[in-house]
């Protein structure tokens, strides 16, 4: 009797310390990730950084269970899933802020909820409905130590456009006029990306002594098919007149490349054509000499800073409030050097 007591006492030991060794050797994090949108280009490489860096930094005793959730352009949609991470408890949160606008909303109820939070993307910047910045609204960036944003200055990309631009044997001038005519097709209005990169951009022609001519400003919501529709009009009414298209980002400029060629028209010769993000058929279109310049946004920089702030923030350690990566260049001497 004493034997089978003693027996059922090892197996019991046993399976506790199992258990013990499930339970204590294994931390698993849970990490609620909300992207303003799936279908845009540029995220959806930034979000699958996120996903394979977090896998890169697992170790036996450490785990990442992430949760991906699209915020379908929709603000609604987005506030759901932030509630949902709550209730689901997560560790961390990372948000690509559906609207920028209504960032304090979200940050408060994250923020009360006591989960760390990084803003990855969209700089939450615009004035809340009291008109208090961010900054100054209740527990914002800069008054949590718990809350970060992530980005990269959309003023140095708009800034690389222009330079290209004036870089250019002619300076985009093709015609010999002596101003610069352009059209301009911009992200999603809202976003300081899009803000920054217009105003940038032409910023640095002018600064450099250039005049320009806007010829055209139009919205293309970062879409490939509205900024090829958009370029498409614009060449149409203004042919020859357009010498430099600027797109505030490259899935626009690659449908603006397809309305180049559609209309007989030559980049390097008779137009040029700005992108950025670097998307890899961007880069190889500079390549190729179909597009004049692209400004690398550096995803993979972004998002490992993003993951690497959010284990920070898991580890209790302390954060800046704002981590910034830099843009790159990429004109065909930058594509051909490397
Ligand atoms: C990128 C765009 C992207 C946007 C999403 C920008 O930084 O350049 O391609 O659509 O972010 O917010």
């Amino acid at each position: 009797m004493k034997k089978v007591l003693a027996l059922v006492l090892v197996a019991m030991m046993a399976l506790g310390m199992v258990a013990v060794a499930s339970a204590e050797g294994v931390k698993t994090y849970k990490v609620g990730v909300s992207i303003y949108q799936f279908t845009d280009n540029f995220m959806t490489l930034y979000r699958n950084e996120i996903e394979s860096y977090f896998k890169s930094l697992e170790t036996d005793s450490v785990k990442y269970e992430i949760t991906m959730a699209d915020g379908k352009n929709d603000m609604a949609e987005q506030t759901n899933q932030v509630q949902n991470f709550i209730t689901q408890g997560m560790d961390v949160i990372i948000l690509n802020l559906v609207q920028t606008s209504s960032a304090d909303v979200l940050i408060d109820m994250i923020v009360d909820a006591g989960i760390p939070l990084v803003l990855i993307n969209r700089e939450p910047l615009a004035y809340d409905a009291e008109g208090k910045t961010i900054d100054e609204a209740y527990e914002g960036i800069l008054n949590n130590p718990q809350v970060c944003y992530v980005g990269a200055d959309a003023r140095q990309s708009g800034t690389f456009q222009g330079e290209m631009v004036a870089e250019l044997d002619n300076h985009g001038d093709i015609n010999g006029d002596g101003k610069i005519s352009y059209i301009m097709i911009e992200g999603d209005p809202e976003n300081i990306d899009a803000q920054y990169r217009t105003e940038f951009s032409v910023k640095a022609l002018t600064d450099a002594g250039y005049e320009v001519a806007c010829l055209d400003d139009q919205v293309g919501n970062w879409d490939q098919t509205k900024g090829q529709e958009l370029c498409a009009n614009a060449l149409t009414k203004y042919g020859f007149d357009v010498e430099v298209v600027f797109c505030n980002n490259d899935a626009m400029a690659l449908g603006a490349a397809t309305a180049i060629t559609t209309a007989g028209r030559t980049v390097g010769e008779d137009i040029y054509l700005l992108g950025v993000d670097a998307l890899e058929e961007a880069v190889q279109l500079v390549k190729d000499g179909e597009m004049t310049g692209t400004v690398l946004n550096d995803h993979i920089g972004q998002s490992h800073t993003a993951v690497d702030v959010a284990v920070k923030l898991l580890n209790g350690e302390a954060i800046d409030n704002y981590y910034w990566v830099d843009y790159v260049k990429v004109n065909k001497a930058y594509v051909d050097a490397q």
